[in-house]
């Protein structure tokens, strides 16, 4: 058994099952289910909203991760806790006032996490690192399934964990964008734990629970 937490992005879900492929994602021993929050200028791409939140509570018991790509969130960050957000992650590109944001989200009972798009360099963190329970490091530039991992993300995710391990502190790696069976074990390596997943589960040609267990074998 791998300390590997599975984060199932249904950005590329069929969207006219989500109920039936979240239970497929359950059955499949996901760990996490990660929802895509785009607004069309944080990132040139729109997704789901609070509503889809509040829907996914309904029909799964699993966490729902909820990764905002969006201005101004502490305007939507109550309303994607109410509606269900276990983990709600917040980009540090735009936001100077984010310390209090990762505050608020535990104040009301919510894992603050922080988001870097690729061009933000680790050391950005230095100061907020001991505010948050985890980095998710995004290895694609953020707004689209499908894109292809970046290289660059490897260092950052080795200089992030030698940043949580010199100052003990309980900070999870998350990776997200174009993790596949190929990709895993190079940042599983690195240092990630929280892997997510859009087009290595969703549009995995043999299925969801296939795309699983090839990204869990690729690490054992
Ligand atoms: C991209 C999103 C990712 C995306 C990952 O902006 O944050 O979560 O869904 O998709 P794949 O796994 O296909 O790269
Ligand atoms: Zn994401």
């Amino acid at each position: 058994m791998s300390d590997l937490i599975i984060s199932a992005s249904i950005l590329s879900a069929d969207f006219t099952k989500l109920g039936d492929q979240l239970h497929l994602c359950e059955e499949s021993k996901v760990d996490w289910i990660h929802i895509d929050v785009m607004d069309g200028h944080f990132v040139p791409n729109i997704t789901m909203g609070p509503f889809i939140v509040e829907h996914c509570k309904k029909v799964t018991n699993l966490p729902l991760d909820v990764h905002l790509m969006i201005e101004k969130p502490d305007n939507f960050v109550d309303a994607f806790i109410d509606a269900g957000a276990s983990y709600v992650c917040v980009h540090l590109e735009g936001n100077p006032l984010i310390q209090r944001t990762l505050d608020h989200i535990r104040s009301r009972g919510s894992h603050p996490g922080i988001a870097l798009t690729p061009a933000t360099p680790a050391g950005m963190l230095e100061t907020i690192l001991p505010d948050v329970d985890f980095v998710l490091v995004m290895s694609v530039n953020p707004g689209f399934s499908g894109q292809s991992f970046l290289n660059c993300t490897v260092d950052k995710i080795q200089q992030i964990k030698q940043m949580i391990d010199e100052r003990s502190l309980s900070v999870s790696i998350q990776v997200d964008g174009g993790i596949n069976a190929t990709t895993l074990p190079i940042v599983y390596q690195a240092g990630a734990r929280i892997a997510v997943a859009a087009t290595a589960i969703f549009g995995y040609p043999e299925g969801i629970s296939a795309g699983v267990t090839a990204l869990r074998n690729s690490i054992n």
